[in-house]
Formats: C-alpha cells, sequence, structure tokens
C-alpha cells in the first residue's frame, strides 16, 4: 500500500474515523531502495489523524535482509510531531541508545532480539530510563520463563503443534549460552513432550553462573561494538 499514498490516507481517515480510540500506524521506509517516501507517509498519517507512528527501518522489497536505516526513521520523526518509535535491528541497550541517537526517535520497538531473550526489554529500559541494568537471569529463572512458555504452547496449540513450535522457542533461550550446540543438537531430534521438558530442565538448570551471552549480532552496524558494561551475564 506504500505505492499508493492517496489509499494510505483513505485506509487510514477511514479507521480513525471509524473507531473511538487512538489510532498508531506502523510502518516501512518505502516499497524498495528507489521509492522510498517514509517523510510522506509520515506527513500522510499525522494529518489523517495517527497518534503515534512506528517506523521499521527497512523498504517492503528488503523484508528482512540489510540493515535497517536509522537516518530513515530520523527523516520521519523530523516530518511530523506525534511521537515516533524507530524499529529495526535493536538487539540490546546499546544499539537501542545507538537508534535513538541517529535517528531522535520517542522510543524504540524490540522485535526479533526478544526471541528466546525477553530480559532484552528490561536491559534496553534500565538503559534508556537511567536505571541500574536487572541482574542477568539466573539459571532458575530461566528454565521458569522457558517452561511457563512450553506450558502456555500446550495449552494453547496441543502438544502436537506445540512439540515442533517448541523446538525453535527452546532452541533460541540457549541461543549464546554454555553448551548450547551439543544441547540443540540433541534437543530437535525429540519429538516425546514429556522428553524434551526433561531434557530441556536438565539443560538450563544445569547453566552455571558465568556464561556470557553476547546479543549483539556482528552483521548489523558494523561500528557498533558490544559495550563491555553492557554484555549480560547469565
Ligand atoms: C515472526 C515475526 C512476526 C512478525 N509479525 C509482525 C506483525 O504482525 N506486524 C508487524 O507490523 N510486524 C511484524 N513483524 C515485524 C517486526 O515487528 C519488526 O518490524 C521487524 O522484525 C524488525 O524489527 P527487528 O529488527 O527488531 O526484528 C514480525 C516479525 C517477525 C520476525
Amino acid at each position: 500500500m506504500l505505492k499508493d499514498e492517496k489509499l494510505v490516507a483513505r485506509v487510514i481517515e477511514a479507521v480513525v474515523k471509524s473507531v473511538d480510540v487512538p489510532v498508531t500506524l506502523k510502518i516501512r521506509t518505502g516499497w524498495d531502495e528507489r521509492s522510498k517516501n517514509v517523510e510522506t507517509i509520515a506527513r500522510i498519517a499525522e494529518a489523517s489523524g495517527i497518534q503515534m507512528l512506528t517506523v521499521h527501518g527497512r523498504t517492503r522489497a528488503q523484508m528482512f535482509s540489510g540493515h535497517a536505516n536509522w537516518e530513515d526513521i530520523g527523516l520521519a520523526k523530523a516530518a511530523v510531531s506525534i511521537p515516533v518509535i524507530g524499529n529495526g535491528d535493536i538487539v540490546d541497550a546499546a544499539s537501542a541508545r545507538e537508534m535513538i541517537r541517529v535517528s531522535g526517535c520517542d522510543g524504540v520497538m524490540v522485535g526479533r532480539a526478544v526471541q528466546g531473550n525477553p530480559w532484552v526489554l528490561g536491559e534496553v529500559h534500565a538503559v534508556l530510563t537511567g536505571a541500574h541494568l536487572p541482574a542477568a537471569p539466573a539459571a532458575a529463572e530461566r528454565w521458569l520463563i522457558v517452561s511457563e512458555h512450553l506450558h502456555h504452547l500446550a495449552e494453547h496449540h496441543g502438544i502436537r503443534t506445540a512439540s515442533k513450535l517448541a523446538r525453535k522457542h527452546v532452541i533460541w533461550y540457549s541461543k549464546g549460552l554454555r553448551g548450547s550446540a551439543e544441547f540443540r543438537q540433541s534437543f530437535q531430534t525429540l519429538t516425546d513432550w514429556q522428553q524434551m521438558l526433561d531434557v530441556a530442565a536438565g539443560y538450563f538448570l544445569g547453566l552455571g553462573a558465568h556464561v556470557h551471552q553476547h546479543v549483539l549480532r556482528p552483521d548489523i552496524h558494523s561500528g557498533l561494538h558490544p559495550d563491555p558494561e553492557l554484555t549480560v551475564a547469565v
């Protein structure tokens, strides 16, 4: 729809008119590299009654490839006076802070970095509000969250589907942790739900307190290095 700016305006106006709650919008920066229109769409959104705008700094054509362009988020921020939330490639507190510095955005939205690492939200929140970094989750807390997640998967999808979905989630939770490669290899062959729970419990509860999980992906914003103070010990 980003290609048809008049349609964008019509759709937003229709939605805003038909509900009595604040309407927010999330957009990409344009259809493709040659037709970026993030500023125009941001202005249309504001003029059409949108109360808060989130910008994922990639084009539609990019899907999830390449880097999110945080300068483009800044273009939207400069174009409107409604709050603008930046999104794309935030992987930790340092990258959240850097996105705000580059784009001037009013807040951040964390996407894929939360997969298997919901604690990243506490880390980002602490750094942006000036609070102390929360303690890294101990093995027992980590397992509590993983097992609760598995429980909800089973409750929502049934054990058959949950067993398939659990693989990717549990493997995400183990990413970057000690012994994760060996754990991944054995865990992904399991099909029995109870066995999956037992093996995962054994792994997560067996983690010591001295493993470091580096959450900054090296392919993202190569100029940005992990801040040693922000490395999460798990
Ligand atoms: C599994 C998955 C589901 C998503 N679903 C939605 C969605 O329903 N609506 C949406 O606006 N964005 C959706 N996104 C995009 C994310 O909200 C986000 O814009 C994108 O992942 C970029 O942020 P990140 O680099 O922090 O991951 C989804 C992304 C993933 C990986």
